[in-house]
């Protein structure tokens, strides 16, 4: 028996609703939470498909004035956050109902570190830099990949120096996620594909990470089981409720395992792909995931096993390099019949950007918890097999 297995850990997560128009008690729970006047977060696309209305509406039912804040770029922006601030400032609202994506809900978690702690958000880069805490906050995902409506983590993009800083507080775990599957019914297959592998990778790499537990472990398993089963579903039937549950369920898992466990050297490379190049985050993780596997497999081969069983691999009787090949291909052959199918060269990445590249993951600090340390060097051949 692994002695680590017995360390002490903590499991921080929030209130959470799961289910058909949970979305809908926004307005019932923002009562609760004492909410006066809420600043609405959300992204362009989410506004337009028609799921903020409702909830909007929600809250003016319960008697509960709104701003909107729906001025949220994918891979949010320091300048964002300061200017929702600003905003919360000057409309004097006392707390923030956020949805939408991974983009608008860190932007929303960055929006209330500002308010409360008044200074520039890049000054809170790292673990447990966030003193005061943030106004209350309700998240509802429009997504089925981000986990960050239960996390502790917030990825922001500082725009001058072309790099993500990550944000790690317990101060940052919204206070309720209202967890509906139906606003995922108008995502496009190609998002459905890239959000949900930015899911499967939390869960594999919250399953090998250093500070995985007991607990973080059977979120991590479950979650990989339901989204190498449904998400295929979700992408061919995307207004089917019952595969757009599922995935929502094995987003959340991965959510409460990755936030938990931390993650390793796939987000720390694709942090750094997505500051400098503005790349999806999902799709950056997707090319990225079973390069980072090959690297690390030898460092805990017992666990990668468990992970192939979690999609169905069954490598029983095999060697070990077989059992690798073999639950490598797996994940290789879950991405493409997601349909993506590109390389990080396809989108525009090149050899000439890869010193820079690595320069900057080496400092991610998900690289803690990657199972195998790394070198820049070893980051660079990474991106290198990727291309
Ligand atoms: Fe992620």
């Amino acid at each position: 028996m692994d002695k680590s297995r017995f360390e002490l850990r903590k499991f921080v997560a929030p209130e959470f609703i799961i289910g058909e128009k949970a979305r809908l008690l926004a307005g019932r729970y923002a009562k609760n939470l004492g909410a006066r006047h809420a600043l609405v977060v959300t992204g362009p696309n989410v506004y337009k498909a028609g799921w903020v209305h409702g909830i909007t509406g929600n809250l003016e039912d319960e008697g509960i004035r709104y701003t909107l804040f729906d001025g949220v770029s994918p891979n949010p922006r320091d300048h964002e956050v300061m200017k929702g601030a600003e905003l919360f400032k000057q409309s004097g609202c006392d707390s923030i109902v956020v949805v939408g994506g991974g983009s608008p809900i860190d932007c929303a978690k960055g929006i209330g570190i500002v308010f409360s702690n008044g200074k520039n958000i890049l000054e809170f880069e790292g673990v447990d830099n966030v003193q005061i805490p943030p106004p209350p906050m309700i998240c509802i995902p429009t997504t089925a990949g981000t986990g960050a409506d239960v996390s502790q983590f917030a990825i922001i993009n500082d725009t001058k120096r072309k790099v993500k800083i990550a944000i790690i507080s317990k101060k940052i775990v919204p206070d309720i996620a209202l967890v509906d599957p139906e606003p995922l019914t108008t995502l496009s297959p190609e998002l459905t594909a890239h959000t949900g592998m930015d899911a499967v990778t939390h869960s594999v790499e919250a399953y090998v990470s250093n500070a995985s537990s007991p607990v973080t472990d059977i979120h991590a398993l479950e979650s990989i089981q339901l989204l190498n089963a449904y998400l295929p579903e979700a992408v061919s039937h995307p207004k089917k409720i019952e595969w757009r549950y599922k995935t929502m369920l094995g987003s959340l898992f991965a959510g409460l395992a990755f936030s938990n466990a931390s993650l390793g050297a796939v987000h720390a490379l694709a942090h750094s792909l997505g500051g400098l190049s503005d790349l999806p985050h999902g799709e950056c993780n997707a090319l990225l995931l079973e390069h980072v596997m090959a690297f690390n497999y030898d460092s805990c081969p017992a666990r990668y096993e468990t992970v192939g069983r979690a999609l169905g691999v069954e490598t029983e009787g095999l060697k070990r390099d077989e059992k690798k090949k073999h639950i490598l291909a797996a994940v290789a052959v879950m991405r493409e019949n997601l349909g993506i199918t590109v390389t990080l060269g396809d989108l525009g990445v090149t050899r000439a950007d890869l010193p820079n590249l690595a320069a900057t993951a080496i400092r991610d600090p998900c690289l803690a918890t990657n199972p195998r340390k790394a070198t820049v060097h070893d980051l660079e051949k990474i991106y290198e097999r990727a291309l």
